[in-house]
């Protein structure tokens, strides 16, 4: 679906990459084990526009707790996509596919749109709210890549990595980081053990993650326990099965 909105970010997007020195990106992405950050992407114009529409998201935020795995509140692509179409349409925009297939150096493509996390926004807004370690492991039949994008930060909360721990020739390396609003973080689901460390009181972040395949293909069974995945830690069984989606 295109909006009006669509050539005004794609061109911000473009003039943003102007700026962005990607020989040294593709450098960092393939040092780093398959992660690089990308400071100050995001032009305040498209953040401003953000900020406005988070407030329409906020009253779908769902609220998830699972004892030592996570806690917090997550909005499924498809709310995103009606209520929120200036951060969709940064998921979608062409100059930032064809800006993350050179740095990481792949086929990257969008997610199916019945994936619900192709673009979700993580709220994480009570005390203690956090997000324990994992990978984002792909349930797709090739690669998958998360693109982590800085929103709104008012907290002490990090982001939490660890690198190399697949890589027997390297030492893990430990990566504590504050993700400011319009910096990018992309990495391999499958190599990075990440996590967010716990929000203390009066705190808020948001983030926004946009999730990239190789290929959308995934046989029966790893979607059915994808799916499972999504309505019991993310989104609820209406945000992933349909029938509580906004259209
Ligand atoms: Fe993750």
């Amino acid at each position: 679906m295109l909006t009006t909105a669509t050539p005004i970010i794609d061109q911000l997007i473009s003039d943003s990459l102007k700026e962005t020195d990607e020989a040294s990106l593709r450098a960092k992405y393939s040092e780093q084990d398959e992660f690089v950050i990308v400071d100050e992407f995001l032009p305040l114009e498209v953040l401003s526009r953000w900020e406005l529409e988070l407030a329409r998201l906020k009253p779908h935020v769902h609220r998830n707790y699972l004892p030592g795995h996570k806690k917090g509140g997550s909005v499924a692509y498809q709310t995103m996509n009606a209520l929120a179409p200036s951060i969709t349409r940064v998921y979608h925009s062409a100059p930032l596919l064809g800006f993350l297939r050179r740095v990481v150096g792949a086929e990257v493509n969008e997610c199916p749109s019945s994936d619900p996390h192709r673009c979700a926004l993580y709220a994480y807004t009570e005390e203690g709210d956090h997000m324990g370690w994992h990978y984002d492991t792909s349930y797709y039949k090739d690669r998958r890549w998360t693109v982590l994008v800085g929103f709104k930060d008012e907290s002490s909360s990090h982001l939490l990595c660890l690198l190399h721990t697949r890589n027997s020739d390297r030492d893990v390396v430990n990566l504590e980081l504050q993700i400011k609003p319009g910096t990018l973080v992309i990495f391999n689901g499958d190599k990075v053990y990440h996590a967010v460390s716990p929000l203390k009181k009066g705190e808020s972040r948001y983030i926004v993650s946009m999730q990239y395949v190789t290929t959308g293909k995934m046989n029966p069974f790893m979607r059915f326990i994808s799916n499972m995945k999504d309505a019991v830690a993310y989104f609820g069984l209406r945000g992933v099965f349909g029938k509580g989606r906004l259209r």
